[in-house]
């Protein structure tokens, strides 16, 4: 044991230690750390993984997979044991320990392996698990808009491109189209889960091992459903910020109509006051810290996943150190997406719509323009005049300052003859939503037919998990 300068994972052909400032610099046990657990289990697979080609014997293996457990054992007790630790990474960390505990026995568990397969397969364990708590959290915030979908059935509001009223829709339209967006959310993190799923361990730094391990029962041991199928690709690949911008975009959207509707111009919500600050000096203020919070730290995870392409873009195949910058931007991003749902489900669970401000928007003739159009459409006008038609309607109320139903039937008629008394009656606001029956649109009956669908499906992926 003795025959080694220091306890490094390297250094027998270097004559001198690394510099101080880049010791410090290159370290990256402070954040990898945190793949302690999976490189325990990693470990556990690999030393079964050993005795089945002879490399280690029965008695060793069992010394080993007991030091294992007091590591991390201690791990768990003592957290002051790693932070004073001067372990270059979780690797060496856990080498440094084993041997510690075994003597020079513990310096053959990393026979034919790599480090840059073990972060590979520590960084996908992680993002599986990750995957699955924000699920969990993606699927409780989409369990909050279906409530208030449910609770908003006759609720009308104005829907709006381009932030002018355009069409009436149902407030529970609105915040299923929300809820959908998330929901696609949920996919796209099965798909990083799934493509995750696949074990490096037996790719070795790039180029395989050359022992016949059984790379397909370390997979299984380690609760992968199948191993990488190429060793470089696997010392390579990093994904899965992806979904967590998908998700953070779609937050920020959903913050943004919140911050709006709470404002006095839309006076649409009333906030909780759980998920609203107040002013130092403006007594009468009430601000939607929460959203605009949420809308603001979308930033962040942006940025995570365009530091990491960052670092990505330019670097050949294979593992580069350069890839030790990944876990940082991860393991931020993780964990700002699982505050930030936090916080969005508590916002919106708790937020009352005045259903009063939100039909007087939807309640104004002039959004049922289209379907004063579509009037003459049923008369045989092609919809181009038709719409040429209305137009002209909607110029007369403008200067006669009152809603096109209050013209009189000489005004309309003048505009065509084939107006006749029962078009300025005008649809109401309900008629006008009741005839948007298409599948996905914002009839009441389509908007129940998606809930209960989007019910179904996310009951369906609790039952998987
Ligand atoms: N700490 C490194 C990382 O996070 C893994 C170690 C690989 N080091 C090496 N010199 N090949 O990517």
């Amino acid at each position: 044991m003795s025959e080694r300068k220091d306890d490094r994972l390297w250094g027998g052909r270097f004559d001198k230690a690394p510099d101080e400032l880049f010791d410090a610099f290159q370290n990256s046990f402070a954040f990898d750390c945190r793949f302690l657990p999976y490189e325990i289990a990693v470990d556990r697979a690999w030393a079964r993984a050993l005795q089945r080609v002879g490399i280690l014997t029965e008695t060793e293996v069992k010394q080993t997979l007991a030091a294992l457990d007091k590591i991390a054992e201690r791990a768990e007790r003592d957290p002051l044991w790693l932070a004073d630790s001067a372990a270059e990474d979780v690797h060496h960390f856990i080498e440094k320990a084993l041997v510690e505990e075994l003597g020079p026995i513990g310096w053959k568990l990393h026979t034919g392996r790599s480090r840059n397969e073990l972060v590979a397969t520590d960084f996908r364990l992680f993002i599986i698990d990750a995957a699955a708590e924000t699920q969990e959290a993606l699927s409780a915030l989409i369990h909050s808009l279906l409530l208030q979908a449910k609770a908003n059935l006759k609720t009308p509001m104005a829907g709006m491109t381009h932030m002018q009223h355009a069409q009436p829709i149902l407030l529970s339209h609105f915040l299923m189209a929300h809820a959908q967006a998330l929901t696609r959310d949920i996919t796209r993190l099965q798909n990083a889960a799934a493509s995750a799923d696949a074990c490096p361990m037996g790719s070795g730094a790039l180029a395989g091992c050359a022992f016949a391990i059984d790379r397909d029962a370390i997979a299984r041991d380690l609760g992968f459903s199948r191993m990488t199928p190429n060793s470089l690709d696997a010392v390579s690949d990093r994904d899965f910020l992806f979904a967590l911008s998908g998700i953070a975009t779609h937050l920020s959207r959903l913050a943004e109509d919140f911050v709006l509707f709470a404002s006095q111009e839309f006076s649409y919500v009333i906030l909780p006051d759980e998920y609203s600050t107040g002013s130092s000096l403006m007594p009468q203020k009430k601000n939607p810290d929460s959203w605009e919070l949420l809308r603001g730290k979308t930033g962040r995870i942006t940025a995570a996943l365009f530091a990491l392409f960052t670092t990505l873009k330019g670097l050949p195949t294979s593992y580069q150190r350069d890839l030790q910058e990944d876990k940082e931007a991860l393991f931020a991003a993780h964990d700002q997406i699982e505050d930030m749902l936090g916080v969005a489900t508590g916002a919106i669970t708790g937020t009352r719509f005045r259903e009063d401000r939100l039909r007087a928007a939807a309640n104004n003739p002039a959004l049922f323009a289209t379907d004063a159009a579509d009037y003459l459409v049923h008369r045989g006008v092609p919809f181009r005049q038709a719409h040429d038609l209305i137009g002209k309607v909607l110029k007369e109320s403008e200067r006669q300052g009152k809603p096109w139903t209050q013209l009189s039937l000489e005004d309309v008629q003048k505009i065509s003859p084939l107006f006749e008394k029962d078009f300025l009656e005008g649809p109401s606001v309900e008629d006008v939503i009741a005839n948007k029956a298409v599948p996905g649109g914002t009839a009441t009956e389509s908007v129940r037919a998606a809930i209960a669908q989007l019910e179904q499906k996310l009951a369906q992926w609790e039952k998987q998990t």
